[in-house]
């Protein structure tokens, strides 16, 4: 299994603290039965800049580290980018790049609400050549009360990654309810832990496929998997046609 978004480089961001809380990272992943991590750490989120030539190198040392210790897991490099303006010129000079140097750009927005250049930010984007994926949706808080946002991103043509914990319910019963109409309207494509230690943010894979497999069956399961496979070879990832999230009414006596 491949895990696309995972704070496991050690000292670059609030991920894993030192290269021991790395290994011990790596070590969960495993027993989850995951063979490829993305790291991704976060940049240009207002307080973490890890540039490309830097998660290069980080993950070049992780990678002898988890040799030497004999750990089957293999390290990739990513980012999670905080999308802003100068994000396209920043990956043409290098300072940017894809999951696994490929076209697949994770990025994320303010956790409270969705600037409103995103739109055309990830049209230009795509223009480029570049495949964004936007980063857990089912956090942020102006998606939560207004879906068509997301709606409107997916149909453009950017995809989305859930993550994990949401479905397992770790972040509370909203996020996890909001999850499964996300799940339930093709408006998400990847799942993937976004870890970030083994006590609060730790990867919760097996759980979140159990649960799916429980609500979509097996077909589910091997749909995110599969497409997780297509971001690290660099191939087109399958999609289903986007639907709204029909929103309750409050019919009242007004
Ligand atoms: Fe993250």
């Amino acid at each position: 299994m491949i895990d696309l978004h995972c704070h496991i480089l050690p000292e670059v961001d609030d991920g894993a603290k030192h290269l021991t809380e790395s290994i011990e990272m790596a070590r969960a992943a495993v027993r989850q039965g995951i063979s490829v991590i993305t790291a991704t750490p976060h940049h240009k989120n207002g307080k973490f800049d890890n540039e490309w030539s830097f998660v290069i190198e980080k993950t070049e040392k992780l990678n002898e580290t988890l040799k030497q210790e004999g750990i089957p897991l293999t390290v990739v490099p990513g980012q999670e980018i905080r999308l802003y303006g100068e994000l396209l010129e920043d990956f043409s000079a290098g300072n940017c790049g894809g999951l696994n140097q490929s076209n697949y750009i994770l990025i994320e927005f303010p956790s409270n609400h969705v600037p409103r250049y995103a739109e055309r930010l990830i049209f230009d984007m795509m223009m480029a050549g570049l495949n964004p994926i936007i980063a857990h949706p089912e956090r942020n808080s102006e998606i939560a009360q207004n879906p068509d946002l997301l709606y409107k991103l997916v149909k453009q043509g950017a995809a989305a990654q859930l993550t994990a914990a949401s479905i397992t319910g770790t972040f509370g019963s909203k996020i996890k309810k909001f999850s499964f109409e996300l799940l339930n309207s093709n408006l998400v494509h990847f799942i993937a832990s976004d870890a970030h230690d083994l006590k609060y943010r730790s990867f919760h894979m097996q759980e979140a496929f159990a649960e799916v497999e429980e609500q979509f069956g097996i077909d589910a399961v091997e749909y995110f998997k599969e497409n997780a496979d297509c971001v690290i070879r660099n191939e087109a990832i399958y999609k289903e046609p986007p639907e709204r999230i029909k929103k309750k009414k409050f019919f009242g006596i007004f």
